[in-house]
């Protein structure tokens, strides 16, 4: 099915690893020029050969620290040089970051600014130019939010559902869709840490009814329908990529 991406530039944050990884080289191989950020300089440059190989359009490499105040305006107006215009944004950085009941200030600070603010802030600074346009599709990457274990990092994508919801109300006007891709539990290193291969297996077995945690492709795969244009009708929505997991038991 030709996805009637080629041609089109997109900015993913989070892109050296994992999702985000996942989500440039597939786009890239769509034909889609994509404006690659995350810290790791290493594994943006591992990225770039891996889609020449592939055969897909060479993405834009940018090292940027998420959490500094300025990456917003400095994502957004690197893109701009480097694309000319932003077709589509994947707000994808992010981490787990599980606390205690009472948790440390900092934490919650740290978890509220990279998990909700910084995509807030890089949307805004990147909508005019599509609300210009009458053009534009977001997506955000979220997680499960309806935990029963304290977690600032969900507590963030909670946030990025009601302002996504409220944003593809208003943008829609403009031709603009806005949408969140929730993932269950899905094999990267922001979840690794957590499992021992023993106890994924028992939990996988227990939980997921597709018997397994997922892999970063298919989350891409989900991902790259969303933003292409074959899903022009699909806005203010939630999709979910979980091995029918639906709810976290912990
Ligand atoms: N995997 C899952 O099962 C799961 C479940 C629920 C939600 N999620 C969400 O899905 C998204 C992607 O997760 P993932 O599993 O692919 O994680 P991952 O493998 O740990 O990758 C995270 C990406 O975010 C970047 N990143 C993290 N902190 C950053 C910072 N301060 N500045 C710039 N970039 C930063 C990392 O790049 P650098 O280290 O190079 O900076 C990396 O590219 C996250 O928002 C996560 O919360 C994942």
């Amino acid at each position: 099915m030709d996805l009637y991406l080629k041609g089109k530039t997109a900015v993913v944050t989070g892109a050296s690893q994992g999702f985000g990884r996942a989500i440039t080289k597939e786009l890239a191989i769509e034909g889609v020029r994509v404006f690659a950020t995350a810290r790791n300089e290493a594994l943006l440059h591992s990225l770039k050969a891996e889609i020449a190989a592939a055969g897909g359009v060479e993405p834009v490499t940018f090292i940027q620290d998420f959490e500094a105040p300025e990456a917003p305006q400095q994502i957004a107006a690197a893109a701009l040089v480097a694309l000319g215009q932003v077709d589509i944004l994947v707000n994808n950085t992010g981490r787990s970051r599980p606390l205690d009941v009472i948790g440390a200030e900092e934490e919650w600070r740290a978890g509220m600014t990279l998990d909700f603010d910084r995509h807030r802030q890089l949307t805004q600074q990147l909508l005019p130019q599509m609300m210009e346009r009458k053009s534009g599709v977001v997506l955000n990457v979220i997680s499960s939010y309806e935990l029963r274990t304290i977690n600032a990092s969900a507590v963030a994508k909670g946030a990025i559902v009601v302002w996504s919801k409220q944003l593809a109300g208003e943008l829609g006007q403009y031709g603009i869709r806005v949408n969140c891709l929730q993932p269950g539990l899905i094999d990267t290193a922001n979840i690794r840490r957590f499992f021992t291969d023993e106890a994924r297996a028992a939990f996988a077995a227990r939980e997921i009814p597709l018997g397994d945690f997922g892999a970063a492709q298919d989350v891409a795969d989900m991902v790259t329908f969303l933003v292409s244009p074959r899903a022009k009708y699909i806005t203010g929505t939630v999709a979910v990529v979980d091995g029918g997991m639906r709810h976290h038991p912990f």
